[in-house]
């Protein structure tokens, strides 16, 4: 399963509102404060730091607290039907502090804003501002046009905006590990799925300020980039005025080089678009986490090909067997549909014994919600009972649960190179961290000077669901 005990994970689409604020001291400048909570997917909790940005160069300042806010913001996510009733009923909450406070805007953001549009204002009374994720930078004129009580709605879709120019202001951030967005928007189509929808078509962000940003993330201190993207693999920027191209494997390459110091993450990748050259580079790497978040969605040819997931069973798993030939210690993780229309018994046993095969070390798992204006909505019936969802998806959890344990238990033994990210939350007796597998360690402090942002190896002792609790062997310098 998830590692959810120390929460460090960095792709969690099922992460749920967490609010946002930036420094303190940086905030005391401000007079209007705005609040933000993020839900969905890295690549929303990453916007919400472009926002940030953009809201500071107009005199808003952060806060975590929502009733002293001026401003209240909901970054939202429409992938499920369930993060979408989830929304709704947040903004109900809204309803005391807008009575309390008439002149407070509340505005929804993201992919829920995109896909409802100006419907969502006439749903959710409340709600005066609704912005879709390539319009941030109309923010401060739209919060402008609320002032006087009037509605504003900007939802445009562009297939240029990177938001490659904006410094994301860091929020709630633990000062080692940051997100930065090099692609945005999708054009693979999967059936299910309603990201095409709300995030547009697939756009790649100029390396030289990729780099540049990471860079800088170095110099202040960071020592973990995650580089996010819904299609990373399919990264690929020609410059404007020379005409030279980079893509995936290049780029990450280009940020490896920045400092041996400074882990490299992805996320995520669809197994079609990952290339030998990428796994190469990886190899490469020290500093290239090895880990691979590679979504299957389903074990069963007929239902990929329902999803339009453009490869087969058997092509998938020659990727993994590829990706363990060439880094035998790479982790994988994968996304999981189950109930997808027609998925028939069979079916669900193909995907349970895709994921044997595939010995993932961890899952993200769901089960199938129709999304209104998908391909899958209008092409097939959602015809598998709830109740099956819900049974599939439980014995599905069950496989992952002990693959995930049988993953632990190989470990066991084994030493790893661990960043530390903070005190372990049970104790400040304790570091906690992770291996380039992206599993989080736990281990004493014991008589070795290392702090927050070093890099230290671990022996693995013992293991709990999500955590490896281990013995600190050496500090590093790096
Ligand atoms: N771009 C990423 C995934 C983004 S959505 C990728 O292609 O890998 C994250 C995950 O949510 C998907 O991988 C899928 O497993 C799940 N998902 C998407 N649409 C869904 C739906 N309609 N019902 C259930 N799960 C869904
Ligand atoms: Fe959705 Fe498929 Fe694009 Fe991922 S690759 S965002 S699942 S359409
Ligand atoms: Fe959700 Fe949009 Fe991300 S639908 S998963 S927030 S791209």
């Amino acid at each position: 399963m998830v590692a959810e005990q120390e929460k460090l994970t960095l792709h969690n689409e099922s992460r749920q509102g967490e609010a946002f604020a930036g420094s303190t001291t940086d905030n005391q400048l401000f007079t209007k404060k705005f609040y933000i909570e993020s839900y969905g997917c890295a690549m929303n909790f990453s916007d919400s730091e472009i926002v940030a940005s953009i809201l500071n160069e107009h005199g808003f300042g952060s806060t975590k607290i929502v009733e002293e806010a001026n401003l209240i913001l909901l970054n939202t996510c429409s992938i499920r039907e369930k993060a979408e009733a989830t929304i709704r009923k947040r903004l109900t909450e809204f309803k005391k502090i807008k009575k309390a406070n008439p002149g407070t805007v509340v505005g929804v953001l993201g992919c829920m804003a995109e896909r409802l549009k100006a419907s969502l204002l006439e749903q959710e009374k409340l709600v005066d501002l609704v912005v879709g994720p390539d319009a941030y930078r109309t923010l401060p004129a739209l919060i402008e046009e609320t002032n006087g009580g009037h509605k504003a709605v900007n939802v445009l879709l562009s297939r240029e905006e990177t938001y490659a120019d904006i410094s994301p202001v860091r929020l709630n951030s633990n000062g080692i590990n940051a997100f930065v967005s090099i692609m945005r928007g999708c054009n693979n189509m999967c059936s299910f799925c309603v990201v095409p929808f709300t995030r547009g078509r697939e756009r790649s962000r100029d390396n030289v300020s990729i780099v540049q940003e990471c860079q800088q993330l170095f110099n202040d201190g960071y020592r973990e980039v995650t580089l996010l993207g819904q299609n990373v693999d399919s990264y690929y920027y020609t410059h404007p005025t020379t005409n030279q191209s980079v893509n995936f494997a290049q780029l990450l390459e280009q940020v490896a080089q920045i400092a041996p110091g400074l882990r490299v993450r992805f996320s995520t990748s669809h197994p079609k678009d990952i290339t030998d050259d990428v796994l190469f580079t990886m190899r490469k790497y020290n500093n290239i986490c090895k880990y691979i978040h590679l979504p299957v969605q389903s074990g069963s040819t007929r239902v990929l090909q329902l999803m339009n997931r453009t490869y087969t069973r058997e092509w998938y798993m020659k990727k993994v067997e590829r990706i363990y030939e060439i880094m035998p210690e790479c982790s994988i993780s994968a996304d999981i549909i189950a109930g997808f229309c027609t998925e028939t018994e069979e079916d669900h046993a193909d995907t349970l014994s895709i994921m044997q095969s595939s010995r993932y070390d961890y899952s993200y798992m769901f089960y199938y919600s129709e999304r209104p204006g998908t391909l899958a909505a209008k092409r097939y019936t959602d015809d598998v009972p709830l109740e099956t969802k819900k049974r599939r998806l439980a014995e599905i959890i069950e496989v992952q649960n002990k693959l995930s344990q049988e993953s632990n238990k190989r470990d066991i033994g084994k030493i790893f190179e661990v960043l530390i990210e903070g005190d372990s939350k049970r104790s400040s007796e304790q570091w906690a961290g992770r291996t380039s597998q992206n599993k989080v360690m736990v281990f004493d402090k014991a008589n070795f000077t290392a702090s927050k942002g070093s890099y230290v190896l671990v022996k693995a002792i013992n293991y709990t669901q999500g955590t490896i609790m281990g013995e600190m062997v050496e500090v590093l310098n790096y």
